[in-house]
């Protein structure tokens, strides 16, 4: 309702449609998607929306309302603006699958956060290309194409040579399940969390810096490693022993890779209706933090210390960074109240002048927003 009053603002009409899509947090299996491995995220409550109407004119005009940004764009004199590349490289990589859209005008409306390893770009992604779905009436379009589309327009458009993850997380995942995903096959199931299991994602304030050059040289890295090791991806190597062949950085790089695809399957479970107990799936989300801090040298000292806060925390089964790394957010399992959990430990956490914030449970604030 509200987005749609905005656009009457915004643009003086009525949109034809509107359409949106979760941020993710990702529980286990970092860094694991582009080497064909395995992933568990799950949807965060914030949300990014579209709205658009065809304009008749010749050219897109995107409103971005978090940002107070508008950026006006063609075919031929593609955005400046970094969030509307998002929205361009959405509307190329559909015209390629075989859907011209008209020229638009598009409003954006998100409080999925920015830049701390949530997933904004692709919320912003998946409902441009929702929002272009129901516009054009594409019911070949399903949820799957929306991702690996998405994906796409993220690698070529944005430049970070992602995996599938975050794509695939906004479009088909849900807030109370996890998505198990073996990002080769892209075979997946909806599971339940662990039981009595409740989720808290602080953010660590530290901005993430170089986070795409030093993410692409990872997957450079990885894939280097493959190759030595003669498979196609690192994850069909399926015994730690084979990693003895590399070079020391490289074997540490592929041992993360090869530990946390172990770690998912572990916390996947057998049984599809009950994953593992969260104490079990604490224990394994304290490992790949110390994978990611000490093998794939991805963490940040911040980030270290706000997980050893939340990991001694006697009400916390386990935590880890969550997302590319190199700063951002770190997510726990944890007992009781989450957002009781964060008031024992922000303080200490933000005694040093640090920015340490809650974004998962969202605050009162943020949840009206998401209802709207
Ligand atoms: C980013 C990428 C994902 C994934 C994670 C790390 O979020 O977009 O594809 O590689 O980093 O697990």
């Amino acid at each position: 309702m509200r987005l749609s009053q905005e656009f009457q603002r915004v643009f003086g009409a009525t949109p034809d449609t509107e359409s949106s899509a979760p941020g993710r947090v990702n529980l286990l299996g970092e860094h694991t998607d582009y080497n064909d491995g395995y992933v568990l995220p799950t949807a965060i409550p914030q949300r990014t929306w579209v709205a658009l109407r065809a304009n008749g004119g010749t050219e897109h005009v995107v409103h971005a309302l978090s940002l107070s940004q508008t950026s006006r764009f063609s075919r031929a004199q593609p955005p400046v603006e970094r969030f509307a590349t998002y929205v361009f490289g959405c509307f190329e990589t559909l015209r390629d699958w075989g859907a011209d859209i008209p020229y638009c005008d598009v409003l954006v409306d998100s409080d999925v956060p920015i830049g701390v390893g949530l997933s904004s770009s692709a919320a912003l992604e998946v409902a441009t290309l929702r929002a272009a779905r129901d516009l054009l009436s594409l019911h070949a379009l399903d949820d799957v194409t929306i991702a690996q589309l998405a994906q796409r327009a993220e690698i070529e458009f944005a430049g970070v040579r992602c995996g599938i993850m975050d794509q695939m997380a906004s479009s088909l995942a849900d807030t109370g399940r996890m998505l198990f995903l073996d990002t080769r096959t892209l075979d997946r199931a909806l599971l339940p969390l662990p039981a009595q299991a409740r989720i808290l994602v602080l953010d660590s304030g530290v901005s993430r810096s170089l986070t795409d050059t030093a993410y692409n040289q990872r997957r450079a890295e990885c894939e280097e490693a493959a190759r030595l090791l003669d498979v196609r991806a690192l994850r069909d190597v399926t015994e730690l022993g084979m990693l003895d062949a590399l070079p020391e950085l490289l074997r540490r790089r592929a041992r993360h890779v090869v530990t946390e695809n172990m770690r998912v399957l572990q916390a996947r479970g057998s049984d599809d209706s009950a994953s593992v107990s969260a104490e079990e799936f604490g224990r394994l989300m304290n490992a790949s933090h110390d994978s990611l801090r000490d093998d794939f040298e991805v963490s940040v000292r911040e980030l270290d210390i706000l997980v050893a806060l939340l990991q001694a925390h006697e009400s916390v089964y386990g935590a880890r960074l969550t997302g590319a790394g190199f700063g951002g957010a770190c997510v726990a399992l944890c007992r009781d109240d989450p957002t009781l959990i964060a008031q024992d430990i922000l303080p200490d956490y933000n005694r040093d002048g640090r920015q340490g914030r809650v974004l998962v449970p969202a605050s009162a604030h943020v949840l009206s927003a998401t209802c709207r």
